[in-house]
């Protein structure tokens, strides 16, 4: 299969496993069922769920095992992009290339279904029967909600969440622009590459040690490279205002190396990545190739 073959057949995996596992209707709020199904289902790349199906793939497991990890982590996802729009922090008018939640709905409705949403996450870990086709041990799901919980707190995306906004306006040194990207975005995708491999049901602990190295870096290119497009693309094929960062002034990659030194720090993370799966098979192909892929997007 092509990478982009092998693309929409998870973006086409993950909608349906998520139209399995989200309201469709409330007996209290219809609009905040609306606000997260808009939230959802408006574009996304889904790269996060697509390195949890990738990485399940890499160690011998099955898609169907895969399903929980991959919606919970994009749940958590969004729900970090609609508090991340919220005019208290970037203040968007635009994300995935229509009105964020907030816009199309109100800034009430937009938090609570960034609360809502991540709570569902750890629910469908947790509840065997909404996902009937899972087959996941307890002990597997426990791992997988101590590693979901973990990269979204404090100590992962939120916590850089609030490291990014302390830092506007401020020269960060290189070192602290890596612990903050490594946290707000590296923490997540971290998450759903281990999330991925601790849905099959045996994993080696070589086969761990060198999924999280290729993660480490694929995480940081995919913030550096997120800090590129902000300066080089445009809004239409962007999805969200470019320019963004200039304007509000955040220490960005770009801003730290300039643009040339940007890329080819992306360039050699995703070198890294590869070249930490060598012990891997032809199973790891498409996380190979998806390496490529977060550095060369564009959008
Ligand atoms: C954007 O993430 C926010 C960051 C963490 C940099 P994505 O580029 O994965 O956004 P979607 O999900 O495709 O919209
Ligand atoms: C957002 O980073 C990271 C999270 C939502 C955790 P950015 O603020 O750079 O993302 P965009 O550029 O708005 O998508
Ligand atoms: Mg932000
Ligand atoms: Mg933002
Ligand atoms: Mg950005």
């Amino acid at each position: 299969m092509t990478l982009e073959g092998y693309i929409n057949h998870c973006r086409d995996r993950l909608d349906n496993a998520m139209g399995r596992v989200l309201p469709d209707h409330s007996d209290v709020s219809e609009r905040l069922v609306s606000a997260i199904r808009y939230s959802i289902f408006n574009g996304g790349k889904r790269i996060r769920p697509l390195l949890v199906y990738a990485a399940c793939q890499s160690v011998g497991g099955c898609e169907s095992n895969a399903d929980p990890a991959a919606c919970a982590i994009e749940l958590i996802h969004a729900y970090s992009l609609i508090h991340d729009d919220l005019p208290a922090m970037d203040d968007d008018d635009l994300r995935r290339g229509k009105p964020t939640c907030h816009k199309a709905y109100d800034e009430a409705t937009a938090i609570l279904a960034g609360d809502a949403m991540q709570s569902l996450a750890f629910e469908l870990l947790s509840h065997e029967h909404m996902m009937p086709d899972s087959f996941l041990s307890d002990k597997q799901r426990l791992l997988l909600i101590k590693n979901l919980s973990c990269a979204s707190g404090h100590g992962g995306m939120v916590g850089g969440q609030a490291m990014d906004l302390e830092s506007v306006g401020i020269e960060l040194s290189r070192d602290q622009l890596a612990l903050m990207h490594q946290h707000k975005t590296g923490a997540l995708i971290r998450a759903s590459v281990t999330m991925g491999a601790i849905s099959h049901s045996t994993v080696e602990d070589w086969q761990i040690r060198q999924l999280d190295s290729y993660a480490n870096a694929i995480g940081l290119a995919f913030q550096v490279q997120d800090d590129i497009l902000d300066v080089v693309a445009d809004t239409n094929t962007l999805g969200k205002q470019q320019g963004a960062d200039q304007a509000l002034d955040k220490p960005t990659y770009v801003s730290i190396l300039g643009l040339e030194a940007a890329r080819e720090y992306a360039m050699s993370l995703c070198d890294t990545a590869i070249q930490s799966l060598s012990d891997f098979d032809d199973l790891a192909q498409p996380l190979r190739q998806l390496a490529g892929y977060i550095i060369e997007r564009r959008y």
